[in-house]
């Protein structure tokens, strides 16, 4: 037996390692949502247009030296002034629907209601309208990392008046938008929002605490806003207007190194917990934070001397608010580490964090023109596969995927075989492990403003001539992939 089961492979019976299992041709599930994604402050420019009110981005880039390539937003892709252009590229692609950011400080300058803008009303009008018309969906995300910078210069995610702010922005989205947009989600990525932005200080407002309490205090913070404008939405619009809303959190796949080790094993558990489990589980799962966290952090906090822990507690009554507040699953996917456990020998927390946990890549993996993008396609699978069983296997949302180079070329052979791959794994998810995905997007319609790296590293299906001051498109390779996959909902033998 032993041998004909060899002979079969992991293609039939044995089930296989993700990473041995061969290519999967095949279909997606009528009706999967095809889509491509942007944000506000990496495309529009228009910084200053229509009474809009500065940003912490704003305020960042123009404040030396944050930006590799000391590059601002300013002008970005000029998409403040392209709208025409921009929903042309997505009708050529095909795709159902656009993934794009709403500038908070373009509707209301200061954040709160008293300057609320109709220039940037306005503008968010006209491009749902356009795409409308093209019969494109939008699928709007209120928070993309640009808080108005009145509301940082009161201490921005840190202080809890802003769940107040913030649900008074989603509401008026939801009322000037909403008989349109039927998908919305609450915020981008809040891992990166306060690990990078309040943790290391490499993105606004640039600051640096760490492992500190900034971070945690701040995503405190921001769970209480999702569960806040989800209400909203669920109270006062869903009967109206029967739409959608989530949030969207970034995730790693964090395997085990060694997969036949048991700390390894528990060292990824606790890493994944660290960097999901930390937004999932209140609003996925139960209302509350990983215990793994809750116990290692009041450990922490209790050896550096402190009375209490730096990770905040939730009171029942907030529990209960924020448990279940989603209505399918928004993930941003791109790379893979293999996680070791490793404790400090002076057990102080290893990168800044308090997990106990040492990540590597294999020295196999093609990397990309970001430092931290290794290309690891089954990782996706194993991610999607967590997330199933962790949370109950939920409608899910592929929000953002892709991939990065640092030149300009349109021929992206790469990227090619990035989207091939890793959307082969999506379908691999979908029909051979039964995880409920609905919809894929690619990260990005087009190169543009990479944050701290500036315009040095592109993402683009859309090569955009940024010495141009008309900013022209063009198509690269992978639009011309991505277009024939979704053309044919999927892979043909
Ligand atoms: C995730 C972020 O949401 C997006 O803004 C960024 O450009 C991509 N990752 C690539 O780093």
């Amino acid at each position: 037996t032993l041998v004909f089961f060899a002979f079969l492979g992991c293609r039939t019976l044995v089930r296989c390692a993700y990473q041995d299992d061969p290519f999967y041709y095949d279909k997606f599930p009528d009706g999967f949502l095809w889509s491509t994604a942007t944000s506000s402050y990496q495309i529009e420019g228009g910084w200053n247009s229509s009474e809009k009110g500065e940003n912490i981005w704003d305020r960042f880039t123009h404040t030396c030296c944050h930006i590799e390539d000391n590059s601002t937003g300013d002008v970005a892709c000029d998409s403040y002034n392209k709208i025409q252009d921009d929903v042309q590229l997505l009708k050529s692609l095909g795709v159902s629907h656009y993934r794009f950011s709403i500038s908070w400080s373009r509707i209301m300058a200061d954040g709160t209601n008293a300057t609320i803008k109709s220039g940037g009303i306005d503008y968010y009008n006209r491009l749902i309208n356009a795409l409308k018309k093209a019969n494109i969906e939008p699928m709007v995300t209120l928070y993309h990392w640009d808080l108005p910078q009145a509301l940082q210069d009161i201490g921005g995610w840190e202080n809890e008046l802003l769940v107040g702010y913030f649900n008074e922005y989603a509401r008026t989205c939801f009322k000037r938008f909403g008989d349109r947009v039927k998908l919305w989600l609450t915020f981008n990525e809040p891992f990166v929002v306060v690990w990078v932005g309040l943790g290391f200080g490499a993105h606004a407002p640039g600051i640096s605490d760490r492992p500190g309490e900034a971070p945690y205090k701040a995503a405190h913070t921001i769970i209480k806003s999702h569960a806040e404008a989800w209400h909203t939405y669920d109270n006062e619009f869903r009967s109206t207007q029967k739409g959608r809303i989530s949030i969207t959190l970034d995730s790693d796949w964090k395997g085990p190194k060694d997969p036949n080790s048991a700390d390894d094993k528990a060292a990824s558990e606790r890493a994944m917990q660290f960097k999901l489990g930390w937004f999932a589980n209140p609003i996925f799962k139960n209302g509350d934070y990983p215990d793994v966290m809750k116990e290692l952090i009041a450990n922490k906090s209790a050896e550096e001397g402190r009375s209490t822990s730096r990770l905040p507690e939730f009171t029942e009554s907030e529990k209960l608010r924020i448990k279940g507040t989603f209505d399918f699953f928004g993930l941003n996917h791109y790379t893979t580490q293999l996680i070791t456990t490793q404790y400090r020998s002076d057990k102080k927390p290893n990168y800044g964090s308090d997990m106990d946990a040492k990540e590597s890549q294999d020295p196999s993996w093609q990397r990309a023109g970001s430092s931290w993008l290794y290309v690891v396609p089954w990782g996706l699978r194993a991610l999607l596969n967590w997330i199933k069983d962790n949370y109950g296997n939920p409608e899910l949302y592929i929000t953002e995927n892709g991939v990065s180079d640092r030149n300009a070329s349109l021929q992206d052979d790469h990227r090619v075989e990035f989207y091939r791959n890793y959307i082969n794994n999506v379908l691999k998810a979908i029909k051979k492990d039964g995880c409920n995905v609905k919809g894929y997007t690619a990260w990005s319609l087009m190169d543009n403003f990479e944050w701290a790296a500036g315009y040095t590293e592109k993402f683009g299906l859309h090569y955009v001539d940024f010495s141009d001051p008309a900013r022209p498109r063009k198509a690269k390779k992978s639009a011309e992939f991505y277009k024939q996959l979704i053309k044919d909902n999927g892979f043909n033998a």
